[in-house]
């Protein structure tokens, strides 16, 4: 037997830099209502578009932001020495890769739209989707944006303030980075264009970033070039690489959440995989494709910062790579790497806010939060047209605006998300947070890959157009295992907030699910009834 398309979520609009459509937007307003029924047709799902290629830049797009370029101070500090930053490196990769393996045996097991969602909903019921979808809500996706945010604030305030406003308040930082989450929210809003649009451009960056630090690395190591002589690391060159290596296992796995954090979004082809032309094919090449490549990106972006940077400056930076430039190319070099890299960084924030707003969206949709935030834009939006006469207006309007005009977009769900991400921003610093988000992550994408393994115990002959070697999940959950229990005792603060945020979802759940589902049996969509009137109280908030 196999799972029929339909879908949970409508991730039609998570394809921002590729689905060159850009405007499938239509599909928001008109989508039926999913229950996780099966056999339902998305509207969406009925154009499937997405090729190899488009998985391929989804994954590669969302993974390479703000991680690489702030992590190794939290990786190396941790790991105690450069070698074992190193393993550090490659075991977080390798950690992503296993669990991309799994995901894509699971996204061609049930090949339907909206990734950890669907998957806990079908195999453990929907209550275990509802949880993810809460605290992917209220912990996962504003969390990740106030991270990258943060970054990208350091980078901006480094790159014209200059270090020393950084060291007087953490405040500015915090401000910019505020105000660059402001900038994309509000961009988010006035159109689905200006968001995939800004994507497309801010793609560039990020390679740029990361070219340049492996090439200035190789040629630094090479040739010995470079701008401040002085400051450049002597210790690669003959002290042992395993010196001071870290011997507390809580303190590897604060390092392994820094590199996980820069591998983090591995699982962003698994929302869309309802409307890729052929997921058993091309999901895993996506994954056994992009992860390598990632994996051998970074490990040399990291050579590099060793061949440049005396440990001590890693360590003791968010902003490693300003450093960098500063040593390579002075005082110019820190500030042009700075620009491109809060370009990445802001790349990486309309990325993932244009998602977040997306999936508060279809949280509405599904009455999991109030329906309020599952309206789409103000009225205005129905009475636009494109002006006809004055043509460059008219092209203007034409390139940013969607069908729909302007602000036809899920505006409520985008203030959510800026505020939730907001309160990250104040509260929380580059170290906790990536901490913080590894733990609630992790425990999802474990719950997944426990999902799959109990998939293969209790329906041998679902058709599974991929398999994975079956030590790749194990693996993966051995070692997520490894990581959250690691946590509870190196930040029990950060992982008891987890808890309780998961926690606070169970009765939220029976309030907004299991009451009416035990109650009367009824569906979301399903009219009349006696108590329709005090039902539609209910439903509403
Ligand atoms: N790996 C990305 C970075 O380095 C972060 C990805 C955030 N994850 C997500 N699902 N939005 O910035």
């Amino acid at each position: 037997r196999s799972y029929s398309v339909s879908s949970a979520f409508d991730f039609n609009n998570a394809l921002f830099p590729l689905s060159a459509s850009g405007d499938g937007y239509a599909a928001l307003g008109t989508s039926s209502t999913p229950n996780f029924d099966l056999g339902g047709q998305q509207s969406l799902e009925k154009h499937k578009s997405l090729t190899f290629l488009n998985g391929l830049s989804l994954v590669v797009g969302l993974i390479i932001g703000s991680g690489i370029f702030s992590s190794p101070a939290s990786v190396n500090s941790n790991a105690g020495s450069p070698g074992a930053a190193l393993i550090v490196w490659v075991v977080s990769g390798v950690l992503a890769w296993t669990g991309a393996a799994s995901y894509a045996e699971l996204g061609g097991a049930i090949p339907l739209n909206g990734g950890a969602q669907v998957y806990l909903s079908k195999i453990f019921g929907e209550w275990a989707g509802f949880l993810f979808t809460w605290c992917a809500v209220t912990v996962l996706k504003p969390g990740s944006a106030a991270i990258i945010a943060i970054i990208f604030g350091e980078y901006i305030v480094r790159a014209i303030i200059g270090a020393d406003a950084l060291d007087a308040s953490p405040w500015i930082n915090k401000g910019v980075a505020l105000l660059g989450l402001l900038l994309v929210t509000a961009m988010n809003c006035v159109s689905t264009k200006l968001g995939t649009r800004s994507a497309d451009l801010f793609m560039f960056f990020k390679f740029v970033g990361l070219l340049a630090i492996t090439i200035f690395g190789i040629v630094v190591a090479a040739t010995g070039f470079a701008y401040d002589k002085d400051a450049l690391s002597q210790t690669w060159k003959h002290t042992n690489w395993f010196e001071g290596t870290s011997n507390s296992s809580s303190r590897w796995a604060v390092a392994l959440y820094a590199g996980l954090w820069a591998y983090d979004g591995w699982d962003n082809t698994n929302y869309v995989v309802g409307e890729m032309i052929n997921p058993g094919r091309d999901l895993p090449r996506t994954i056994h494709t992009s992860l390598p490549l990632v994996i051998l990106a970074y490990i040399l972006a990291n050579l590099s910062y060793i061949f440049v940077l005396p440990a001590d400056v890693i360590n003791k930076s968010n902003t490693v790579a300003v450093a960098f430039g500063q040593v390579v190319l002075g005082r110019m070099g820190s500030i042009m790497l700075a620009l491109v890299v809060s370009g990445s960084c802001f790349g990486a924030l309309n990325a993932t806010t244009f998602t977040g707003g997306r999936l508060v969206y279809s949280a509405g949709k599904e009455g999991y939060i109030p329906s309020l935030f599952a309206t789409i834009g103000v009225a205005r939006a129905k009475q636009y047209r494109v002006p006809r006469r004055n043509s460059r207006t008219r092209r203007l309007t034409r390139f940013l605006a969607d069908d729909q005009g302007f602000f036809a977009t899920p505006i409520y769900a985008m203030v959510l998300n800026y505020f939730l991400t907001a309160i990250y921003i104040i509260i929380g610093d580059f170290a906790t947070l990536t901490t913080f988000y590894g733990v609630a992550s992790y425990l999802f994408y474990f719950a997944a890959v426990v999902g799959l393994i109990t998939l293969r115990i209790r329906e041998p002959e679902l058709e599974r157009p991929y398999k994975c070697w079956i030590v790749t999940p194990v693996v993966f959950c051995c070692v997520s295992l490894f990581l959250v229990s690691r946590a509870i005792f190196a930040k029990p603060g950060q992982a008891l907030i987890v808890f309780v945020f998961i926690a606070a979802g169970v009765p939220l759940y029976w309030w907004r699910v299991g009451w009416r589902k035990a109650g009367s049996g009824r569906k979301r969509g399903d009219k009349g009834g006696e108590n329709e009137g005090w039902w539609r109280f209910w439903r509403r908030w």
